[in-house]
C-alpha cells in the first residue's frame, strides 16, 4: 500500500516537530510494509512572507489530493498585527473549511510517567482517558454576518440540522468505540442555538440507545474537567466551546506539548499536534515532538486504518516516557533532558524494538 501526504510545517517549531512526525510515519510504515511520498508546501506566516497570502490555493489543491495532510503548527509575533484574513489563523480556518473537516478529536490521555507533570492532583487524575469531539466548519467561528467597526462588533453563532446530525452521529460512532458515554455540551440555558444543538443530538441519540447520553452547560463542564476529569468518555462540543475546553482538557496530560489532533471530514483529514508554533524555541531543538508523534498515530488509525500502527507509536511514547527521557517543558528532577532531535531518535529505536516483536510474533 502507498499512501500520499501533504506536509505543512508552517511557523516557529512547525518544521522540526513535523521532521519528527515524518520519522515516525516512515518507521511505522516500514514496519507494516507501506510506503508514502510527501509533498511539502508552506503555510501560515511563511506563506504570507513567501506569497503574500497565509495558504495559496495551490496548496489547498494539493491538500484535497493527499491521502491525508499533516500539519506543524502556524503563527507568530511578527504576523500579530495583520489584517485578520491575512493573519496565519485564517489560513488554518479556510484548510477546515475547505477540506469540511468538520470533525476534531483531541484525546485527553494520562501518561502514567508524566503524572506528577499536571497541575492536578494525582488522585484527580488516575485513570483519567475521554476525547474532546469539536464540532470544526460551523458555529460562531463561520457564521455571518461578522464585523466590527469603532462603535460595535458581530459574530454570529449559528447551526444548521445537517452539521449537528453529522458531528453527533460522529460521537455516538466513537462512543461505541470506547465506553458508551457521551456528554453533550451547551449552553442552553442562555443561547437559542445551544437549545438547537440539543434537541438535535436527542433525536439522533434515539438511533444509538446502546451509548449513554448527557447534556451538560459548559461552565459546569470546565469545572468538572479540573474537578472530575474521570467521568467524560467522549465531550461532544459545539466550535467555540471546543476551543476552550480543549486547552482546559490538555494540561490534564502535564503539557500542552504532549496533545495530539485529528481533524476529519468525509473526504478528507488532517493531523496537528495541537501546541502552538512557540516562536521563543524555535530552531532551538528544544521542541517537544511527542504531540506531533501522537498526531502521527493518530493518522495510522483514523486515515490508514491501521490500529495497531497507530497503537505502536503511543506504545513507544509511553515507553519513552517511563525511561524518563523528557524535554524541557516537561523536565523534572532526575530525569534524562533531551533534545527534540533526541527524543524523536529514542521513540523510534523503541517502535523499530516493538515492529522487531511484532515481526516475531507473526512468523512464530
Ligand atoms: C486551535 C487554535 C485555533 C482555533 C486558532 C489558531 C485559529 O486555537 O486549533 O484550537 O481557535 O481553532
Ligand atoms: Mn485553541
Amino acid at each position: 500500500m502507498h499512501a500520499h501526504l501533504v506536509l505543512l510545517p508552517g511557523d516557529g517549531i512547525g518544521p522540526e516537530v513535523t521532521r519528527a512526525a515524518v520519522e515516525v510515519i516512515k518507521t511505522a510504515g516500514s514496519g507494516f510494509g507501506l510506503t508514502f511520498s510527501f509533498e511539502e508546501h508552506k503555510m501560515g506566516g511563511c506563506s504570507y512572507d513567501a506569497f503574500g497570502t497565509p495558504v495559496t490555493d495551490e496548496t489547498i489543491t494539493a491538500c484535497k489530493n493527499a491521502h491525508a495532510v499533516f500539519l506543524g503548527a502556524v503563527g507568530g509575533y511578527q504576523w500579530d498585527s495583520l489584517p485578520h484574513h491575512l493573519k496565519p489563523e485564517a489560513a488554518l480556518l479556510r484548510l477546515r473549511s475547505e477540506l469540511g473537516l468538520y470533525t476534531n478529536i483531541r484525546p485527553a490521555k494520562i501518561y502514567p510517567a508524566l503524572i506528577s507533570s499536571s497541575s492536578l492532583k494525582e488522585e484527580v487524575l488516575q485513570g483519567v482517558d475521554f476525547v474532546v469531539l469539536r464540532e470544526l466548519t460551523g458555529g460562531i467561528y463561520f457564521g455571518k454576518p461578522r464585523e466590527y467597526s469603532t462603535d460595535y462588533g458581530l459574530n454570529t453563532m449559528v447551526y444548521t440540522r445537517p452539521e449537528v446530525e453529522r458531528i453527533a452521529r460522529m460521537a455516538f460512532t466513537i462512543a461505541r468505540q470506547r465506553n458508551l458515554k457521551v456528554t453533550s455540551v451547551d449552553k442552553a440555558n442562555v443561547l437559542e442555538v445551544s437549545q438547537f444543538w440539543r434537541n438535535v443530538v436527542h433525536e439522533v441519540h434515539t438511533e444509538y440507545s446502546d451509548v449513554e447520553l448527557h447534556d451538560m452547560y459548559v461552565d459546569n463542564a470546565a469545572m468538572q474537567i479540573v474537578r472530575n476529569p474521570r467521568q467524560f468518555d467522549v465531550i461532544l462540543t459545539s466550535n467555540l466551546f471546543g476551543d476552550i475546553l480543549s486547552d482546559i482538557a490538555g494540561m490534564i496530560t502535564g503539557s500542552l506539548g504532549m496533545l495530539p489532533s485529528a481533524s476529519l471530514g468525509s473526504e478528507h483529514a488532517l493531523y496537528e499536534p495541537v501546541h502552538g508554533s512557540a516562536p521563543d524555541i524555535a530552531g532551538k531543538n528544544m521542541a517537544n515532538p511527542l504531540a506531533a508523534i501522537s498526531s502521527a498515530a493518530m493518522l495510522f488509525t483514523h486515515t490508514l486504518k491501521m490500529q495497531e500502527a497507530g497503537y505502536l507509536i503511543e506504545e513507544a511514547v509511553a515507553s519513552v516516557l517511563a525511561e524518563g527521557y523528557r524535554t524541557a517543558d516537561i523536565h523534572c528532577e532526575g530525569c534524562k533532558l533531551v533534545t527534540t532531535t533526541e527524543m524523536t531518535g529514542q521513540v523510534i529505536r523503541i517502535l523499530n524494538s516493538l515492529l522487531v516483536q511484532k515481526h516475531v510474533a507473526n512468523v512464530v
